[in-house]
């Protein structure tokens, strides 16, 4: 059903419903799965060198499974000289000493599976690392062999070969080519990178390649991983011919150049690939998914990615994106849900995660803080941060409450915000280096977590220091302070998670309830769940009914019998059928 074809409905509210959604009742626990994404380097360090690892992540397992979620994805810990914090992988079979090895992520499984947590693993296919053994033996080998074909080596232009080959740009600034030093001493070819120049772009056109990589998918399903998410899914295929083009390559429409357009990306080759990805989970049995990181535009084109033989699930960047823009938000949550519904896909949601400022963050500026991928430094202006956390708690029960699966990044359910005084030497990202430090970069929003307030760098490890430093106000938002709060982020979390499973909210349907659609507020009936969201200045009505959840920590209901939501709040309401009729 198209949206245009759906008609207003009158409700049992005052006002009209518009319907987009109907229930799920298709089979598959990521339907409405919430994941938890895990960021190895900055979750606990239990060996004391300042770098998370494995074993801190299945020491602290206990503390998630407890917040009642249904998976954890883990960014990679697979060995890497962590040019790109480990996306950039030289050995995808194997664990980085750093985070411990490979009987260590046994050890994560199997305290993941005693406690019901599935595990989702991060496959990084359009790149590896340039000290891979394919990458080292195609700089080996020479033009023209098969190790070169592995990647995408070209002859440079101008005279003598000293220009790059065509004008892409890597997504962390910067030509995306780089010239190498041939075998005999001699300047020669250049090979792609869309990313750092440490990481050399597999050349996908080559079956070689596709073989290796159904190699690597059955190496972790083997090991019991419950599936995967693919790092810049739609990037792997280019179009023939590298065709010049002066976007910026991660595709963002801003610079004017729309994505579906850039020719490295979403090409229709790439659904092949993943239907082959497709057929090899299902060896494993029907309980194993692959979720796209894809930044595809405009947004209808992402149910291509999801339909029945292709990926479970992609990730929906658009909604992060929109930020509090209610106007945006509404258009992004009908569209996605509309244009999955018609291949049979749930949709997801996200607000945060290691490559973007925190939510709680953004929302401490207007509507929207820095572009993606560009920091906040001790020179910029300053987020609000009491306003940015009470928002982020808002968007979150709002999101929260919405139909499909929902991706967590650690430390969101605490309301933690970036690290803004992070001194230039210490950070690592490389778009940091790669642009002289005028982006920042991501290290902000990957400080690693407090855990316990009394202990050395806050619980996190109780080694040297942290690789990046915590800000001071991470000793108040440590964990435990916040489990002893009632009135903590942490707890509203915990509430949040376990009332959506209770009312099955991530299997329901959604109507806009137009009444409280004013546009400085947005609203829409799961099941008989009203979910308000009020970014304006007054305080709206609600309808009769019960209050289940509020985003404010403050209680609202005045004894006057007010019976209302405050300027900034997101509420939970149940309609009951007495309500309703009334
Ligand atoms: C993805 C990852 C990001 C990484 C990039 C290159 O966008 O999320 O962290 O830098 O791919 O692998
Ligand atoms: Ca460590």
């Amino acid at each position: 059903m198209s949206v245009d074809s759906l008609l207003h409905v009158a409700s049992p509210l005052a006002g009209s419903l518009t319907p987009v959604h109907a229930a799920d009742h298709a089979h598959g626990w990521w339907r409405s799965a919430v994941i938890y994404q895990v960021y190895p380097r900055s979750f606990r360090d239990l060996n004391g060198d300042g770098i998370g690892d494995l074993a801190g992540i299945t020491a602290e397992l206990p503390q998630l499974a407890e917040l009642d979620i249904d998976a954890v994805w883990l960014s990679p810990f697979y060995r890497s000289p962590q040019r790109d914090a480990g996306y950039d992988v030289s050995d995808y079979c194997d664990v980085d000493p750093l985070f411990g090895k490979l009987g260590d992520f046994d050890g994560l499984i199997a305290e993941a599976n005693r406690l019901s947590l599935r595990v989702i693993v991060d496959l990084v296919p359009n790149h590896c690392s340039d000290q891979h053994r394919d990458f080292q033996a195609a700089l080996a080998a020479g033009a023209g062999s098969p190790e070169r074909d592995m990647f995408i080596f070209r002859d440079g232009t101008g005279p003598a070969g000293e220009q790059p080959p065509n004008n892409w740009q890597s997504h962390f600034g910067g030509s995306a080519w780089t010239r190498i030093t041939e075998p005999d001493g001699e300047p020669g070819q250049w090979y792609l990178h869309l990313f750092d120049s440490s990481q050399p772009d597999f050349n996908w056109d080559n079956r070689a390649v596709h073989h290796e990589f159904e190699r690597v998918l059955r190496f972790w399903l083997d090991r019991g991983v419950s599936g995967f998410r693919v790092d810049v899914a739609h990037a792997l295929v280019k179009a023939p011919g590298l065709p010049a083009w002066g976007g910026r390559a991660d595709g963002s429409s801003s610079d004017g150049f729309p994505g579906h357009e850039a020719p490295m990306f979403g090409q229709p080759a790439l659904h092949d690939i993943y239907r082959a990805w497709r057929r090899i989970l299902e060896e494993y049995g029907p309980d194993r998914i692959l979720c796209a990181e894809a930044n595809v535009d405009p947004l209808p084109r992402l149910a291509d990615w999801v339909r029945p033989d292709e990926m479970h699930q992609a990730f929906n960047f658009p909604y992060l994106h929109a930020g509090l823009d209610l106007h945006r938000l509404r258009t992004i949550v009908t569209e996605s849900l509309t244009s999955l519904d018609a291949v049979g896909a749930p949709s997801t949601w996200v607000l945060s995660n290691h490559d973007v400022v925190r939510h709680a963050t953004r929302f401490g500026y207007g509507w929207s803080g820095p572009r993606e991928g560009d920091g906040i430094g001790p020179a910029d202006p300053q987020p609000d941060h009491a306003l940015g956390r009470s928002r982020a708690a808002a968007a979150s029960l709002f999101m929260l409450g919405l139909p499909g699966g929902a991706y967590l990044y650690q430390g969101e359910e605490l309301g933690l915000p970036d690290g803004i005084d992070i001194p230039g030497h210490q950070r690592q990202d490389p778009t940091f280096t790669r642009t002289g430090g005028t982006r920042l970069g991501r290290d902000g929003c990957r400080v690693p977590l407090p855990w316990r307030a009394s202990e050395r760098h806050n619980g996190f490890g109780d080694g040297v220091h942290p690789w990046l430093p915590q800000p001071e106000s991470f000793t108040e938002l440590a964990r435990d302070a916040q489990a002893a709060d009632p009135s903590s982020h942490l707890n509203l979390y915990r509430r949040i998670l376990a009332a959506r499973r209770e009312l099955g909210l991530g299997r329901g349907s959604l109507s806009w309830a137009e009444e409280w659609c004013t546009g400085s507020s947005l609203a829409f009936l799961n099941g008989d769940v009203l979910v308000v969201m009020n970014m304006g200045t007054e305080s709206l009505e609600l309808p009769a009914g019960e209050v289940l959840l509020r985003s404010s920590s403050a209680d609202r209901e005045l004894a006057d019998g007010w019976h209302g939501i405050s300027s900034g709040e997101t509420v939970w309401l149940r309609i009951s059928a007495e309500d309703s009729e009334s």
